[in-house]
């Protein structure tokens, strides 16, 4: 089966969580003789191939970053370009990723993702959620190789299905809240993550604090 891999990160390829993620799921999902297709939007020159392989081919993954409780801008300006199919028998899945470990944080989007596929003349096959991928870009090779390997087995199971079934999801996913114990945790480390997310912050190129309050003098 030929399965066509849309990513809707608006971070460029070489910089983006999605495109590492992308990367282990095709490698388990190509492990049986099936064969991918990948184009990032995020380099706008792909766009054309990007539509003519959504036009030419019936299996579609859009794998995307959550982005404020949603999905990526430049995704939907894409999804807004694709003319809906009068053919019936493409499907499309889902591969949904964030930055925060709760997979309630997702649940919104996929309920709007669910959508989709039918305004698209297509089927819906489903959303893989999975949340604490931030440092899978920021914390060095190995870590972050370790992070995405998961995916590589999602990538078998969607060869074998051909969807996303919910309840595989929902475990792959856990936790769809985190633990007293795991917020009292996370309340304990705050300060050090403060710290560390302001030195990933600088390491990006911000160059005012994560707590500054430009505005807050005018109020
Ligand atoms: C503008 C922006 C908004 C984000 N909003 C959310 C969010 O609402 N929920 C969440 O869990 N993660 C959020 N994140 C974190 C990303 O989803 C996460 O870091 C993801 O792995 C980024 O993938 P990428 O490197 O392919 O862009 C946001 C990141 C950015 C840059």
């Amino acid at each position: 089966m030929h399965l066509v891999i849309i990513s809707g990160a608006a971070r460029p390829q070489p910089r983006s969580n999605t495109a590492r993620i992308i990367a282990a799921f095709r490698q388990g999902y190509e492990e049986k003789g099936n064969s991918a297709e990948v184009w990032y939007l995020s380099d706008r020159r792909q766009w054309q191939d990007a539509k003519t392989a959504f036009e030419k081919n019936e299996q579609i993954l859009f794998a995307l970053p959550l982005y404020v409780e949603n999905i990526p801008g430049i995704m939907l300006e894409f999804l807004e370009q694709l003319q809906p199919k009068t053919i019936p028998g493409t499907h499309i899945a889902f591969l949904l990723q964030g930055g925060f470990p709760e997979a309630s944080q997702s649940r919104c989007c996929e309920e709007y993702l669910e959508t989709l596929p039918a305004q698209l003349g297509c089927e819906y096959a489903g959303t893989l959620i999975k949340g604490d991928m931030f440092g899978v870009s920021l914390m060095g090779e190995k870590t972050g190789a370790k992070m995405v390997a998961p995916f590589a087995e999602m990538g078998r199971y969607f060869a074998e299905n051909g969807y996303f079934d919910k309840e595989k999801v929902s475990s792959f996913a856990a936790p769809e809240y985190m633990s007293d114990k795991q917020i009292r945790n996370f309340r304990r480390f705050g300060p050090v993550q403060k710290l560390f997310m302001n030195r990933i912050a600088k390491k990006l190129g911000c160059k005012e604090r994560l707590d500054a309050k430009p505005y807050g003098t005018a109020l």
